[in-house]
């Protein structure tokens, strides 16, 4: 009878010993909460496809910010419902636009809370698409001054970091520019470097109310079978002056989460979007596996795979597991 020389299972016997010998540590420090933020007082509606989650108007929403400082999270997102839509998404770079009122409010509540919003148009364009449109047409280059616009009234508001999401080219440089020329030098840029077109959106959409209107997203958001162009995206945003470089979604595209990792010395942010957390909390709900458990085995497998940061609609709950 031949013995293994080397044993695995020694060192898995205790739990002390998994605790040593543990490589990746999910802590409270790495999870954003995302926000819907809705115009109205005492607004908390639930989102059908995401169990947990609500369009919360402003005086709610500084509450349930509260509730995350409490448990201990470093920081929000921020995305807004706006009253009325346009073809130019105007809400989206109003001075007393959803988001931008939603910032102010809580930071003057929490002045401690990290406050990161989302700089798209798509929740504040008719039509529904991140950029503007000109004859059915994208128009790419037109929709960067008001893209820099809106992060600069995020920034003005009290931003502590602008996400841009719409995957125009060249948006990251247009809004660093833009807030350097205003003083803004010390606000960072999360970019969503690596955004795929991906179906896992589809409770999001429900949420923000930003489905487009006509046609898809794949002329901008990109093919979910390309790893390659992830890099090159990745690198395009940190030569215009990205600070934290975000894939999205998360569980689907480990591989790219590691990439990016793995090519840049910046932070990489993984954003664990509606469709991943609805799956989840639809199986838990059928009582078909545990939620919790699946949650946070998600969360460090993306850690794992490279992330400092995750942006997770679990952030809440994870938390409070995280701090039992
Ligand atoms: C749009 C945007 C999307 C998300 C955040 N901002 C997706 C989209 O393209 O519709 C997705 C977040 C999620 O699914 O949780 N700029
Ligand atoms: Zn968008």
């Amino acid at each position: 009878m031949q013995f293994p020389d080397y044993r695995p299972r020694r060192l898995r016997q205790t739990g002390a010993f998994r605790r040593m010998i543990r490589e990746t540590t999910l802590k409270t420090d790495d999870l954003i909460m995302p926000f819907f933020a809705i115009g109205g007082k005492d607004v908390k509606n639930p989102v059908p496809s995401m169990p947990g989650q609500y369009q919360l108007s402003v005086d709610n929403l500084v509450k349930a910010v509260k509730q995350a400082a409490d448990l201990g999270l470093p920081a929000v997102i921020v995305f807004g419902l706006p009253d009325k839509k346009d073809p130019l998404g105007t809400q989206a770079y109003a001075k007393d636009g959803i988001v931008q009122k939603a910032v102010r409010a809580v930071k003057d509540k929490c002045p401690d809370m990290m406050v990161i919003t989302d700089v798209c148009l798509c929740q504040y364009t008719d039509h529904g698409h991140c950029g503007i449109v000109d004859k059915g047409v994208i128009d790419n280059d037109g929709s960067l001054d008001l893209l820099a616009r809106t992060a600069l009234s995020h920034a003005q508001a009290g931003a502590d970091m602008v996400a841009p999401s719409d995957m125009m080219d060249g948006r990251v440089g247009m809004i660093r520019e833009t807030l350097d020329e205003n003083d803004l030098a010390h606000v960072p840029i999360m970019s969503y470097a690596a955004k795929y077109c991906s179906a896992y959106y589809g409770p999001f959409r429900e949420a923000a109310d930003s489905s487009p209107q006509f046609g898809d997203r794949r002329t901008y958001q990109m093919d979910p079978a390309n790893a390659v162009e992830a890099v090159r995206e990745a690198s395009l945003d940190v030569t215009e002056g990205a600070d934290i470089l975000m894939v999205k979604p998360a569980l689907p595209y480990l591989d790219v989460i590691h990439r990016i990792r793995e090519e840049f010395d910046l932070p990489v942010a993984a954003y664990n979007v509606s469709g991943e957390y609805a799956m989840i909390k639809a199986a838990d709900q059928m009582g078909w596996l545990d939620g919790k458990a699946v949650a946070l085995e998600t969360l460090t497998a993306i850690k794992r795979a490279g992330a400092d940061m995750i942006l997770t609609y679990f952030a809440m709950e994870a938390a409070q597991l995280l701090n039992q």
